[in-house]
């Protein structure tokens, strides 16, 4: 597993990292962002969906319909398992289904349903810092993960 670790200053260079995965991602990506309550992972998924195209108003938190669907230059499907009490809630929402449904995801919150991790997958962890900075870990497990982390970040790893 690659894994780099950077700060975001701001709240718009979170923004901006988001933004900039977003244009890198395709069919098939899974990216999981854990950490607490504020941490900056819904903002993070805002940039995201900037980056893969996905129209302003289409946007919003996926608190309560644990997953939304957007439509950018590639379906992205944002989801938060905040709420979710196991995995066998999770299958009722149909996100297995989704999952390899020829979109990308972007998961908050993934850390509250093991299960819901592919064997590949991009692992995203937000630190709160200060009032205004974070601390971003970034963790690629699989070969298209370390491939994406490399092109997202400019980093070359060794893939195990
Ligand atoms: N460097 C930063 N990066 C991201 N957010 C920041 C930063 N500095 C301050 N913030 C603020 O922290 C908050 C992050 O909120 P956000 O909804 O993205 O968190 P979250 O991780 O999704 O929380 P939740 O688990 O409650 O959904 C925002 O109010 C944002 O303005
Ligand atoms: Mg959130």
């Amino acid at each position: 597993m690659a894994d780099l670790t950077l700060e975001a200053a701001s709240p718009d260079e979170t923004f901006a990292l988001g933004e900039r995965l977003g244009r890198l991602l395709e069919p098939g990506d899974f990216v999981g962002l854990i950490g607490e309550l504020g941490a900056g992972k819904t903002l993070f998924a805002r940039g995201v969906a900037r980056g893969a195209g996905v129209p302003e108003g289409q946007v919003s938190s996926p608190s309560f319909a644990i997953v939304n669907p957007y439509q950018g230059r590639l379906p992205l499907y944002h989801a938060d398992l905040y709420r979710l009490g196991d995995v066998d809630e999770l299958y009722a929402t149909g996100f297995f289904d989704l999952v390899g449904s020829g979109g990308a995801m972007l998961v908050e919150w993934v850390d509250k349903v093991p299960e819901a991790v592919p064997a590949s997958w991009l692992c995203l962890t937000f630190e709160v810092l200060g009032d205004s900075s974070r601390r971003l870990r970034a963790g690629a497990v699989g070969a298209r993960p370390n491939e994406l982390l490399g092109d997202w970040l400019g980093y070359r790893g060794t893939q195990r």
